[in-house]
C-alpha cells in the first residue's frame, strides 16, 4: 500500500459532501487548523488536527506543508482544451471594436481555429494540450474538462476527442470529455445548416457515445449559432446516446438557453452574463449548475453573471476558466478566483466550493473529488497563503507551492 501523509497543516479548508451545495451551503466550509490529511493508494483515509499518532506515519511518504494553507485540488470544470493555432490576428479587430459574433458571422472566431485544429495532426493536438495541463496542474488545477468543437465533422472531431484520451492518464491532470460538435456551423454547411444538424445527430453523435469518447454533450445557444429548439434536438438526441448534458447559454444574447437548460434538466448551463430573472428561476427549478466564467467577461468586455441573484435563487455557482483561443486565451483558474470574489461578489467561502465541489458536481465526479473528506481522492493543494481571504486578495501571482494528485507529489513550485 503506498501512503502519503500531509502534515502541518496551517488550516484545511473544503467543502463537504459529495453533491453541488446551493443558497447558504455554498458558503459553509470545514476550516480545520493544524490539521493533517492521510492518503492510501490515493485515496484519503483520515483527515484529523494536532499530534500525528505514529501509526499514521508509518511507511508514509509525508509531505511537510510548513504551516500553510491546503484546500482540494481546483477543477476546471469548463475548458476548450484542444485546439490548433491561435487567434492573437483578432487582437487589433477587437481593439477596433469588431465584436465577438460578427468576428464568427464573417468565417473568423471559432471558424478560424476550425481550419487549424483540422490541418493540425493529433500529435501536434496532444503536446499542444500537454503543454497547457502542464501550466494549469503548476497553477492548481487537477481536474479539468475539455470540450471538442473545433473539428466540426466526424473525422476531426473524433480526432479531438482521442487526443483528450490519450492526455487522461499520460500526465497527472484527469479529464473529462465533452463532445461539443455543435459549437458552430462549419462553412461548408453554411448555407445547409439542417444537414449539419443531420450530421451531428446521427454520425457524429452516435461515433462519439459509441466509442466511449465523451461523458458530455454541450451545444453553443446563441443568436446566429444555434437557437434554443436546435439545441434542444442535439441535446435530446446525445441524452438517448447516454451522454450527460451541459448548455453554452445566455453568453451573450438571452435566447432560452437558461430555460431549456432547467426543462431537460441540464447537468450545467455555462456563462450567462445574459440570464434573465425567468432563466434563474428556470435553472434552480430544474437543479441545474451555474457554470460562470468570469476570465471571459473580462476578456471579452462584457458584464460578469449576476451570481448573487442565482445563490439566492439556490442554484449552486460553479467557476471555470473556459481556456480557449478566442474568448479566453488564458487557463489560470486563480484569477477566476480573484474575479470571482471582486466581480461577483462572491464570498472567499463561495468561491472555494464553486472551484471545487460545484465544479466536480458539474462534471459528474463530486463523489470522487473536490472536497478534503475521507474515500475521496487525495487530491489536494499547499498554497503560499495563510487563509481563504488571501487567496481571493493576491492575484497575478502562482500562489500554489505544491500540488498532490491521487497521494501523489504532481508538482512542486
Ligand atoms: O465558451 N462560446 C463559445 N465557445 C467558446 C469560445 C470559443 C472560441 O472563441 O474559440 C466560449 O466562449
Ligand atoms: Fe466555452
Amino acid at each position: 500500500m503506498k501512503r502519503t501523509l500531509i502534515t502541518n497543516i496551517g488550516l484545511l479548508a473544503s467543502p463537504r459532501g459529495i453533491s453541488a451545495q446551493a443558497g447558504s451551503a455554498q458558503g459553509q466550509i470545514v476550516k480545520i487548523r493544524n490539521a493533517h490529511v492521510l492518503a492510501e493508494d490515493g485515496l484519503i483515509t483520515h483527515v484529523g488536527a494536532g499530534l500525528v499518532g505514529q501509526d499514521k506515519m508509518q511507511g508514509a511518504v509525508v509531505i511537510d506543508a510548513e504551516g500553510k494553507l491546503v484546500t482540494p485540488g481546483l477543477v476546471d470544470a469548463h475548458t476548450h482544451l484542444v485546439f490548433g493555432g491561435w487567434r492573437a490576428h483578432e487582437m487589433q479587430m477587437k481593439l477596433a471594436g469588431v465584436p465577438y459574433l460578427k468576428i464568427l458571422e464573417e468565417g473568423g472566431g471559432i471558424l478560424s481555429t476550425v481550419r487549424e485544429t483540422r490541418a493540425a495532426s493529433a500529435g501536434a493536438l496532444e503536446e499542444k494540450a500537454r503543454a497547457a495541463l502542464h501550466e494549469m496542474l503548476r497553477l492548481g488545477t487537477t481536474t479539468c474538462e475539455t470540450k471538442s468543437g473545433y473539428g466540426l465533422n466526424l473525422e476531426d472531431e473524433i480526432k479531438q476527442l482521442e487526443v483528450t484520451r490519450s492526455l487522461n492518464g499520460s500526465q497527472p491532470v484527469q479529464l473529462v470529455s465533452t463532445l461539443m460538435a455543435a459549437h458552430a456551423v462549419p462553412e461548408e454547411y453554411r448555407h445547409d445548416r439542417r444537414a449539419y444538424m443531420d450530421l451531428v445527430i446521427q454520425e457524429i453523435i452516435p461515433a462519439a457515445a459509441e466509442k466511449g469518447l465523451a461523458d458530455f454533450c454541450d451545444v453553443f445557444c446563441e443568436t446566429g449559432v444555434f437557437s434554443a429548439g436546435e439545441s434542444r434536438e442535439i441535446l435530446l438526441a446525445a441524452r438517448k446516446h447516454g451522454l450527460g448534458l451541459k448548455i453554452h447559454a445566455d453568453e451573450l444574447t438571452a435566447i432560452g438557453g437558461s430555460e431549456l437548460a432547467g426543462e431537460i434538466g441540464a447537468v450545467s448551463a455555462e456563462h450567462l452574463i445574459a440570464i434573465t430573472q425567468t432563466g434563474i428561476s428556470a435553472l434552480a427549478k430544474g437543479g441545474v449548475i451555474a457554470c460562470l466564467l468570469p476570465a471571459t467577461s473580462f476578456y471579452l468586455d462584457k458584464p460578469y453573471a449576476p451570481a448573487r441573484d442565482m445563490i439566492t435563487a439556490g442554484v449552486p455557482v460553479a467557476v471555470a476558466t473556459d481556456f480557449n483561443p478566442g474568448s479566453c486565451p488564458g487557463l489560470n483558474l486563480q484569477l477566476c478566483v480573484n474575479l470571482a470574489c471582486l466581480k461577483y461578489k462572491m464570498t472567499p467561502e463561495e468561491v472555494l466550493t464553486a472551484v471545487t465541489l460545484n465544479a466536480a458536481a458539474a462534471i459528474g465526479l463530486a463523489e470522487d473529488i473536490g472536497s478534503i473528506e475521507p474515500g475521496k481522492q487525495a487530491d489536494l493543494v499547499i498554497w503560499d497563503a495563510p487563509n481563504l481571504d488571501f487567496l481571493c486578495y493576491r492575484f497575478g501571482s502562482n500562489l500554489a507551492r505544491a500540488i498532490i494528485k491521487k497521494g501523489r507529489a504532481a508538482a512542486e513550485i
